[in-house]
Parts: C-alpha cells; sequence; structure tokens
C-alpha cells in the first residue's frame, strides 16, 4: 500500500506541474475520483482493527483536505493565468488611425439629410418620421386637400390597389412629407418643432423628376409663431446650409391648401461665369414652399385655431444637394453606380455637425 506521505509528496509535486485546466482535471480523478489513489486507500480503511481506522482514517482525510486544497489554489491561479493571456492575445490598440481603406462612402443623399439635421437640431428641432405607405386622409384630405379638389391633381399620385371601403382609406404613396404634419399634431400636443426627413413618390420621370425622391418637411406650432420666425429660420438655415454669409433671399406668394398665406423661397446666385454660385448674384432660385399652417389643418387635426399657430416648410433634398455639390442629373442619384458615389460620395469618417463644420 502506497504510504500517505508519498502518496502527498507525489500529489504535490503534479499538481505544481500541471500547466493547464486539463491536466489538473485528470490528477483530480486520479486522486479523488472513484478509482483514484486516495479513494482506494479509504477503501483499505474496512478490512482494519478499530484503533488502526482511527489514526490511519485521520490520516487519510486530512491527505484528502490537503489536496484538494492544493488543487483549489492550482485551479485559481490557472484560471487567472488563462484569462490574462486571453486578454494578451485579443488585445487591440485602440489608439492606431484607421486604415484609409478607400471603400464605402456616404451617399449625398444621407449626407445632405445629417447635414440639415445637424443644423435644424441647434435650432431646437427634432426628427419625427411617418409611413412612406399612406391613407387618402393623411396625405390629402386632413391637410385641407378636400375630395375632388382640383390640387389633389397637383400631384401625381401613386394609389395602392385593394383600396379598403371608404375613400379617406384609399392607400397611396405619400406624394410628400407634410402628413407627418398630420400625424404628428394628432398624437402631440402643442409646442412642437419637428422636421421630417423621409421618400416620397410621384409618377414622373426626367431630368428633374424621379418617382421616388427625398424631402425635408419642418412644422413648428405654438402660441406666438408668427411669419417673422418663418423667414428668420429659413434664412438661417439657408445660410448655413449653403456656407455663404451674405445671401439674398425673398419670399414670393404661393399657393399649397394647408398654409395660408403660403409662399415660396428665392436664394440668389450668380450664373454669369457658366457656373452657379449661390450667393449675391442678379439670379434667383426657387428652393422651398412654406407658410403659415391653415387653420382647417389645425382643426382637423384637434387643435384650437383660435389659441395655436404656426408655420410649415417643405424642400426637395435632391434639389439642395445638386446645388451645394454641383450634381448635375437627379436620375443619377438613384442608378447605383459605385463610380458615381466614389466621385460625390462622402467619408463615413467625416460625420456633419455644427461645432466642426458642415
Ligand atoms: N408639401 C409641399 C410640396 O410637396 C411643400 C410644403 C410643405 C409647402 C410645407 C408648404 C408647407 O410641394
Amino acid at each position: 500500500m502506497t504510504s500517505v506521505v508519498t502518496l502527498k509528496t507525489e500529489l504535490a509535486s503534479r499538481i505544481d506541474a500541471a500547466n493547464d485546466l486539463d491536466a489538473l482535471e485528470k490528477i483530480r480523478v486520479e486522486a479523488l475520483g472513484k478509482k483514484g489513489a486516495i479513494t482506494a486507500l479509504m477503501q483499505n480503511l474496512g478490512a482494519m482493527q478499530p484503533e488502526e481506522r482511527k489514526t490511519f482514517g485521520a490520516e487519510i482525510n486530512a491527505l484528502k483536505d490537503s489536496v484538494t486544497r492544493l488543487l483549489e489554489a492550482r485551479f485559481t491561479s490557472l484560471k487567472d493565468a488563462a484569462v490574462t493571456a486571453r486578454l494578451a492575445a485579443e488585445r487591440q490598440d485602440m489608439t492606431l488611425p484607421v486604415a484609409k481603406s478607400g471603400t464605402g462612402k456616404i451617399h449625398p443623399i444621407s449626407q445632405t439629410v445629417d447635414e440639415m439635421i445637424a443644423i435644424f437640431a441647434d435650432m431646437g428641432f427634432t426628427v419625427a418620421e411617418g409611413p412612406d405607405i399612406e391613407d387618402d386622409f393623411h396625405n390629402f384630405t386632413a391637410l385641407n386637400f378636400p375630395l375632388g379638389h382640383p390640387a389633389r391633381a397637383m400631384h401625381d399620385t401613386f394609389y395602392l390597389p385593394d383600396a379598403p371601403e371608404g375613400e379617406d382609406k384609399k392607400r397611396l404613396l405619400r406624394t410628400h412629407t407634410s402628413p407627418v404634419q398630420v400625424r404628428t399634431m394628432l398624437t402631440q400636443k402643442p409646442p412642437i418643432r419637428i422636421i421630417i426627413p423621409g421618400r416620397t413618390y410621384r409618377s414622373d420621370y426626367d431630368m428633374t423628376h424621379t418617382p421616388m425622391f427625398h424631402q425635408l418637411e419642418g412644422l413648428v406650432i405654438d402660441k406666438t409663431t408668427h411669419m417673422g420666425h418663418l423667414k428668420g429660420c429659413l434664412i438661417d438655415f439657408c445660410k448655413t446650409f449653403f456656407g455663404v454669409d451674405q445671401l439674398p433671399t425673398r419670399f414670393r406668394p404661393s399657393f399649397f391648401p394647408f398654409t395660408e398665406p403660403s409662399a415660396e423661397m428665392d436664394i440668389g446666385c450668380d450664373r454669369s461665369n457658366g457656373a452657379l454660385k449661390i450667393g449675391e448674384g442678379k439670379d434667383w432660385l426657387e428652393i422651398l414652399g412654406c407658410g403659415m399652417v391653415h387653420p382647417n389643418v389645425l382643426r382637423n387635426c384637434g387643435i384650437d385655431p383660435e389659441e395655436y399657430q404656426g408655420f410649415a416648410f417643405g424642400m426637395g433634398i435632391e434639389r439642395v444637394a445638386m446645388l451645394k455639390y454641383g450634381i448635375p442629373d437627379l436620375r443619377t442619384f438613384f442608378e447605383g453606380d459605385t463610380r458615381w458615389l466614389d466621385h460625390y460620395g462622402f467619408d463615413p469618417l467625416a460625420r456633419p455637425n455644427i461645432a466642426t463644420g458642415l
């Protein structure tokens, strides 16, 4: 029979030498498992005289305890070492500059939307969104286009098949982002100050029209907002967006069913040298539609026009992106040509913000 002392020294040195958790587990099984050396010693106890059993039993228990302690200690240190090794192996140097891969560009639409959000966020606007598939009520009726009103024909609407019962439920692809004005006013209490970037759809296709395009809508509702605020807000926006301090602007009377009065905003430009330059010059460029929210629209959305008023505006995102970045043909935005994107796209690591510039 192996002596307790020999077994203890032997196990202690094997435990000490075990250099991974698998090796340690093997030693544990060989010592304390069902067929282990210490278990085998215990089995001898049964055949012993009571006196002998008492001393020998105590020795084996002490052996068992000390081997268990050694195993535990070694387990903890091997485990710590494994974690430390893994951390070292998976370490990444976050101070390294990003490799310029040259692939991947931000689309001018995304860039322009991000720039607009940065500017309006700085004025206290938040972003709201709504569905591309709308119904007649939100896209037209609530916006003061009565049923059968000729203004509905201003938009070449894509109607969807299988419209549910009732004219107002008729489904369509939204022709402007204005239905999100309605959705917001129906669910939020004034004061409201939102911008709505999104896709819009009209059945039209040529140099300056695509069946899908983007708009950015704005809506401000509170008790005292007036036309002066509308002008100040939009003039400030245009100066920041186009990066021009001296920017002539003018507001021409216009018509939209959902605003009264309505206006179109023009910005100054110069076309004298064959190239378009935004800023002081002899020419004008139409840039957006705007106006004071029509009392009927407020009423349709459960807002009392005696208490609240405000302004709204809407502009084509492609149009201002083309003007700002000198992109000549609208259709190229949606052709998915990677050479075009390489040329007109933006660095994904330089996102626009007011602090560091657009
Ligand atoms: N929805 C209008 C259009 O698509 C733009 C607009 C929005 C005009 C808000 C006035 C106020 O032409």
